[in-house]
């Protein structure tokens, strides 16, 4: 047997929820005494954790996978892995087309990993541990399959130290026509709010400030337990009671699904974030019953309607689908009126990627020609740049309380760490969700501080810190003294 390093590389696509898979796998490697490395070439072990939900991802992945064909031949004893919704999707078809790969890995194994590279290392075989297709069994028997994932954490793989995700639910059942997420995740699974709570308590005492919720469709969440059904209105009640987190959150909400008791738990929850995405996917009632979302715009506007009225400083933003099967002018138009109208904090904007094995792939043709998605995509994203910026305008001159989650990328990227120095750029963000940076030492990490801003661009506030004692007019400290 080849002797091999400890050295793990792994690299992620797609969603939040897939960086959350990626540090549990990481802490579970970790455990077994690997370590993380930047460097492909030096690594034993390459992971890539990938993403289905339209063609660019996978097309990223296996290009990524091409160029280590060579440098598996130097390197015999390295194991390649391909994870997540990919790995569910394509099945045995990754060898086809990346006959290096070693082992693959769907969404309901990754616990398994540990298992399957060292056998792999040593048998040079190759696995594919998959979960069920959702045709091959019973619900029972295919949610099973997508099984939950011992949450072992790993600090160094979060975004910042201080924030986290923390999953609530497995899997989607919507099946929008458009979309792979209900094959590559399985059913629709609420996690056990025993277990929810005890990994938020566990995530607080090593330090983390904000918790994210994930679900694919979070507030539909839903587990009874003892006769008692618990909404996710009640998970936030009960997460916000442990002390020492200061923030909440969630996403994705599903439009339908958008109940008055949990827009009451936002309201009244000093904890929750006032920040809401609810993705609309397309302004057109055609758009949507092809799409199968199940709410027609008047039911969006309703729930809109609702959510300005319990929650009015709340920032909403959205999805939008440019160009699925049959959008004419006309329902772009529609599309670009409800972004005037709602005005959302952000949207992200996709072009239609038809995904194998959805409805709309094996039922409706792809009509809509690439230009025309381009151009349409350009004209979402530059009116969305317009009112994001006049939105963010609004708020020169007012004070906001930010959460600090660390240097901003651009003092990364200039490798500003050395505070002796003087300040350096700092991000965070507000309770709207909106990103704030200004100047600061980076010891207020993870810190509440009131900005004061004086600037703007559409994705992001500039403004500097002001004391909550200097603004009250409260005597100040001497510089000598401080
Ligand atoms: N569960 C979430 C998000 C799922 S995927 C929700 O329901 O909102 C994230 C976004 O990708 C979707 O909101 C949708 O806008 C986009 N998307 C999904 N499938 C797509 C496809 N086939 N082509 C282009 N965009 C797609
Ligand atoms: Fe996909 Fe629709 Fe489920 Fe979201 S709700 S994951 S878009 S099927
Ligand atoms: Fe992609 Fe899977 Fe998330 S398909 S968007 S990584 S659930």
């Amino acid at each position: 047997m080849t002797t091999h390093n400890n050295k793990l590389f792994i690299e992620t696509v797609g969603c939040q929820m897939n960086m959350l898979d990626s540090e549990l796998v990481v802490a579970a490697l970790r455990q077994q005494g690997y370590e993380l490395t930047e460097a492909i070439a030096d690594a034993d072990t390459v992971l890539f954790n990938t993403c289905s939900v339209r063609e660019h991802a996978e097309h990223k992945i296996y290009s990524a996978l091409g160029r280590l064909k060579f440098s598996k031949r130097a390197r015999p004893q390295q194991v390649i892995g391909v994870l997540g919704c990919m790995a569910q999707k394509d099945q045995e078809l990754v060898f086809q087309k990346a006959p290096h790969v070693d082992i693959v890995v769907g969404t309901g194994q990754l616990a398994e990993i540990p298992r399957l590279i060292d056998e792999a290392r040593v048998s040079r075989q190759r696995a594919v541990a998959v979960s069920l297709n959702r045709r091959e069994g019973t619900r029972t028997e295919v949610s099973g399959s997508f099984q939950s994932y011992d949450p072992l954490r790993e600090p160094a793989m979060r975004p910042s130290p201080y924030q986290a995700f923390v999953r609530i639910m497995f899997g989607c059942d919507k099946f929008c026509t458009y979309c792979v997420v209900p094959m590559t995740r399985g059913p629709e699974q609420s996690r056990n709010p025993t277990d929810i709570l005890k990994e938020c308590r566990v995530l607080v005492d090593q330090g983390v400030k904000e918790v994210t919720l994930l679900g694919q469709t979070v507030n539909s969440f839903r587990f009874v337990e003892d006769g008692r059904t618990w909404r996710l209105s009640d998970l936030l009640a009960a997460i916000s009671e442990i002390d020492g987190l200061l923030r909440l959150k969630f996403v994705t909400n599903y439009p339908r699904d958008m109940t008055d008791d949990l827009l009451q738990a936002v309201r009244d929850l000093p904890k929750c974030a006032q920040y809401l995405h609810v993705p609309a996917q397309s302004g057109c009632d055609e758009m949507l019953k092809r799409m199968k979302r199940g709410y027609t715009i008047a039911q969006y506007r309703d729930m809109m309607a609702r959510i300005q009225t319990t929650l009015p400083n709340a920032a909403v933003s959205s999805d939008f689908i440019v160009g699925f099967c049959g959008e004419t002018d006309a329902a772009h138009q529609l599309s670009l009126d409800l972004i005037r109208e709602f005005r959302f904090k952000n949207s992200f904007i996709f072009k239609y990627s038809p995904r194998p094995g959805t409805k709309a792939f094996d039922m409706m043709p792809d009509d809509i020609p690439e230009e025309v998605k381009r151009q349409r995509n350009q004209e979402m994203l530059e009116l969305q740049n317009a009112i994001s910026e006049e939105d963010n305008a609004a708020f020169i001159g007012r004070t906001v309380e930010v959460l600090v989650e660390g240097m901003s990328k651009t003092a990364e990227k200039r490798g500003e760490t050395d505070a002796t120095a003087g300040p350096v750029q700092l991000m965070g963000r507000s309770m709207c969700d909106r990103i704030i940076v200004f100047p600061g030492n980076p010891r207020l990490a993870g810190t509440l501080v009131d900005v004061q801003i004086a600037d703007c661009t559409p994705t992001t506030l500039m403004g500097e810190i002001v004391t909550r004692e200097y603004q009250h007019g409260a005597s100040m400290l001497l510089p000598i003294l401080a």
